[in-house]
């Protein structure tokens, strides 16, 4: 090897990624590093734990930092990649083929926004760079199909349920298999038997991140999930006032019993800013969410207003987190880098078998 590639290589050791608080070299995350002597040129390829990672910028500016101490080095050249990792494989369980990680939106009351926030992060990891899929576990009342703007039925290919692509992500729900006006009375065996169908008999195909919107409530649904899929961890969405913050709890402990790690809070109709003047109404109090999570050592991981575009774009199937002019955008963006730092935070602290898993029956 080069003195100067040794050199550029003992710079980087001195740079850590600020989450996982040891040096890029150690982590592994230095891919390549090419220096030409005679020119006093680096080309040095970063691969991150997520292309949704928040702190991508500050680690490439550390990089180029370190490197430029280097002396006979005149032209840094450094490209960010990402691949992302994934959950350990728990014993006894078997593996989801190519589902990397499994992500659950929750709540301890319904109504919150839960399906707006499941599908918006969604789409916004997606925006990110990542492949995602998107599944509605709300069987009795799917709201994904008209959230993603998704009318048509699903293939059904080799016994396996196709899922269809929508805004970019892979999107199953209960609403693709049954008409609007069928009601759906099953009693808890059959329910389980369809999550089984939804989960199991879909060909998911190589995906990053499956998000899952759950139920209103603290029911079967939850329970039947966290025992058939290793979730890496669930999200609750709440609304700021109080009466909120107590179902907030009710939430924590509802995942608690069933084992599903909550990573974090999202608060949900934080405020209302008024179109016509810019005045911030905080109709259900404000920072709530945040005090909530401080109070339970929980990850705070965003605030969205109360906005009619984002009840409007979820009305006509095209989340707000898809649309780019959209002032919404850059709120999901940072809740789903959010996300998807914590998720890559427990995976390098929890081992890191390449897929995400499922209990053999
Ligand atoms: N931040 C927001 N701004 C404006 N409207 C919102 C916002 N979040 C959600 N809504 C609207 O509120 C309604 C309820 O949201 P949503 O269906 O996502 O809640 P949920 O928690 O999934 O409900 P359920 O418990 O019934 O599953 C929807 O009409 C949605 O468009
Ligand atoms: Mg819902």
């Amino acid at each position: 090897m080069s003195a100067l590639k040794d050199k550029v290589l003992a710079a980087l050791r001195t740079v850590q990624d600020p989450d996982l608080k040891r040096d890029l070299v150690t982590l592994n995350m230095i891919k390549s590093v090419e220096v030409d002597e005679a020119a006093g040129t680096v080309a040095v390829e970063v691969e991150l734990t997520t292309p949704a990672c928040p702190l991508k910028k500050k680690i490439e500016d550390d990089c180029r930092a370190a490197i430029a101490k280097v002396p006979g080095i005149n032209k840094i050249d450094i490209t960010m990649s990402a691949r992302v990792t994934t959950a350990g494989q728990p014993e006894g369980k078997t593996a989801l083929p190519g589902v990397k990680n499994v992500v659950a939106i929750g709540s301890g009351k319904g109504g919150v926004g839960k399906s707006t926030t499941a599908t918006n992060i969604a789409v916004a990891l997606k925006e990110l760079g990542a492949r995602v899929a998107l599944l509605d576990l709300d069987i009795y009342g799917p709201n994904v199909p008209g959230m993603m703007g998704v009318t048509g039925r699903p293939k059904v290919i080799n016994k396996r349920i196709i899922p269809i692509e929508a805004n970019g992500v892979q999107t199953m729900s209960m609403g693709f298999l049954v008409s609007e006006d069928q009601p759906l009375v099953w009693r808890g065996p059959m329910l389980h038997g369809v999550m089984k169908q939804l989960i199991f008999d879909v060909a998911w195909g190589d995906v990053d991140y499956l998000v899952i919107d759950l139920p209103p409530g603290t029911g079967d649904v939850q329970l039947s999930l966290s025992q058939m899929v290793h979730v890496n961890g669930s999200v609750i969405v709440t609304t700021p006032q109080n009466v909120a913050l107590q179902d907030v709890r009710k939430g924590l402990a509802m995942f608690q019993k069933v084992e599903i790690p909550v990573i974090g809070i999202v608060e949900n109709m934080s405020y209302h800013l008024c179109p016509a003047c810019g005045h911030r109404d905080e109709i259900f109090d404000h920072g709530g969410g945040e005090r909530v999570a401080a109070e339970l050592g929980l990850n705070f991981f965003g605030a969205v207003p109360l906005n009619s575009e984002i009840r409007r774009s979820m009305d006509i199937g095209r989340p707000v987190a898809g649309v780019r002019g959209s002032e919404f955008y850059k709120i999901y963006r940072a809740v789903a880098e959010r996300v998807a730092q914590e998720v890559a935070i427990r995976n390098a602290a929890g081992g890191s078998v390449p897929i995400a898993t499922i209990k053999a029956d």
